[in-house]
């Protein structure tokens, strides 16, 4: 296993659409392997193929940042959704910035494992947002496409203090 470099932001790998990944073999193992310890390591909520470089439709995703699983999704794709969200979203591309992103509240996604079965997995709120995310990026897309203006966390800390300020103004 070994930790790969994250693509930024202004790498053409990150706006091109990836291909199908078809041969099932020990190749993607270890791109599965690396990816997931490069996500490990930077402490994210998922990581898609092309962020290292490879053109290829897999990412991994943590549903719930509370627990350690991380779900191995091989050409996924979205196959019901419903309601909406709108949430802060980063992304170890655009690191350091955080926007608000509207997503559906629920997604089920179909995807193929490692060994190339065919299974289906569902996620509400921050595993539903993390699902679009990650399937977004093997499209050629981020997030940033989704909101008027990213923001530091200096600023999203400024703007949290300055709400806590009104609800305690609120309170007295
Ligand atoms: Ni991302």
């Amino acid at each position: 296993m070994a930790i790969r470099t994250i693509l930024t932001q202004g790498d053409p790998a990150l706006n091109k659409k990836c291909h199908p990944v078809t041969k099932f073999d020990g190749k993607l193992g270890d791109l599965l392997d690396d990816l997931k310890e490069t996500l490990a390591q930077a402490n994210g909520m998922g990581l898609a193929a092309p962020q290292v470089g490879i053109l290829r439709r897999a990412v991994i995703v943590v549903p719930d940042p509370e627990k350690d699983e991380m779900i191995e999704l091989i050409n996924p794709e979205i196959v019901a959704e419903e309601g909406e969200q709108d949430g802060l979203e980063g992304c170890l591309s655009i690191p350091g910035m955080w926007g608000y992103v509207k997503r559906p509240n629920w997604v089920k996604v179909r995807a193929q494992d490692r060994r190339g079965n065919w299974f289906e997995t569902e996620g509400t709120e921050l595993a539903a947002r993390c699902f679009c995310h990650e399937l977004e990026h093997l499209e050629g897309h981020m997030y940033d496409e989704h909101t008027d203006r990213l923001y530091t966390s200096e600023e999203l800390d400024d703007m949290m203090s300055g709400e806590e300020e009104d609800r305690r103004r609120e309170r007295e």
